[in-house]
């Protein structure tokens, strides 16, 4: 069996900028609450007329062009969001004709915060039984669409933005070395958008009471998403016998700096090793993991051989980890 890698990676963030003090004049908060809280200093906010296939479109023609690699090559496209332009066609299908990539097949994967990791995990999949020669994977979220900004406690948190990876095969013993998912429904309570989908169509009351926006219990999830990633990293790396001070980076799922803090220490790793843009980003739900890798590779982060973990939970709840040598 072959073995998938990444080829190339692309992100991008829109240009308006939403910082904390902007959104001091919004609601009910300062700087010092949000920095404090959630390390939270600024996120990128797409155009009213901005979608995430427009965002994810950007994302994967800088994946294609910093690969040198044509849109005709991609045998397969998956997208990963819980903005979509619609309910359908799939974002990915927008994505697929917009870039010109008309070999390729097309589908969407909601999976949260998470997306990008499932994705990955589906993508090594089919490289590995050579189903597929090359794999566009996008992560793309407008979340300022659903964010409710009269609800100071998840206004501040969210983000937009895109992030994307080419997958190909490798024949030596680089690239995604194991993959690991978990999901609990029980959980769903605690992040959800409860309008607009099949239980609860579009309504004047929807509307009339914010039910087409993110809904959250934080202070539950804090905790739950600390104990989910410090499990996705030990249950990926225990079956290679990989301790955690061999990695060279991880990638975590951007939510809130203090979750990360807790995770590092969860697994007796100093912070240095994590790489952190949610002070720039906020979180921008699958499109966290996805811009952050694609950020620190171009920052050198990660070189040749390196060991790199990725990690994530998001609603559902799902969680899961990836680990690749680079
Ligand atoms: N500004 C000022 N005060 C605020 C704000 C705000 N933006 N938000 C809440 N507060 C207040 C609360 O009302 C509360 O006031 P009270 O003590 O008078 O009742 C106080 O601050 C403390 O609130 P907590 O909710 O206890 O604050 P906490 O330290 O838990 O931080 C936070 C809240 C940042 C939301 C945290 O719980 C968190 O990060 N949770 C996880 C979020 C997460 O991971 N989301 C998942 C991803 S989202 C996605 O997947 C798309």
């Amino acid at each position: 069996m072959k073995a998938a890698t990444i080829i190339a990676t692309g992100s991008y963030l829109p240009e308006k900028i939403l910082s904390n003090k902007d959104l001091e004049k919004i609601v009910e908060t300062s700087d010092k609450w949000i920095t404090k809280r959630t390390g939270i200093k600024q996120r990128h906010i797409a155009r009213e007329d901005e979608s995430a296939s427009d965002l994810g479109i950007k994302a994967a023609l800088s994946a294609l062009n910093r690969g040198k690699i044509n849109a005709s090559e991609i045998g397969l496209i998956i997208v990963t969001t819980v903005t979509p332009d619609m309910f359908f066609p799939a974002t990915s299908c927008i994505i697929q004709n917009k870039i010109g990539a008309h070999q390729a097949a097309a589908f969407d994967l909601n999976a949260a915060c998470s997306g990008f990791i499932y994705g990955l995990a589906v993508a090594d999949q089919f490289i590995k039984t050579g189903v597929y020669q090359k794999i566009l994977l996008i992560a793309t979220e407008a979340m300022s669409k659903v964010t409710d900004y009269t609800d100071r406690n998840t206004c501040v948190l969210l983000g937009d933005g895109a992030g994307a990876a080419i997958i190909g095969s490798t024949e030596n013993k680089k690239g995604i070395l194991n993959t690991w998912l978990a999901a609990s429904g029980k959980y769903g309570n605690l992040l959800f958008v409860p309008a607009g989908g099949s239980r609860m169509p579009a309504s004047h009351k929807t509307i009339d009471e914010h039910l087409h926006y993110m809904k959250m219990e934080g202070h539950t999830l804090f905790k739950v998403a600390i104990h989910s990633m410090i499990e996705a990293i030990e249950k990926i790396l225990a079956p290679l016998r990989i301790s955690p001070e061999k990695l060279d980076l991880v990638i975590p799922h951007q939510a809130n700096l203090r979750i990360i803090k807790a995770v590092a220490k969860g697994v007796n790793l100093p912070l240095e090793k994590f790489y952190i843009n949610v002070d720039h980003c906020g979180n921008m739900s699958s499109a966290s993991i996805a811009v952050a890798l694609d950020e620190a590779r171009k920052e050198g982060r990660i070189k040749e051989g390196s060991l790199v973990l990725l990690v994530g939970f998001g609603a559902g709840l799902t969680w899961g980890s990836c680990l690749i040598r680079f």
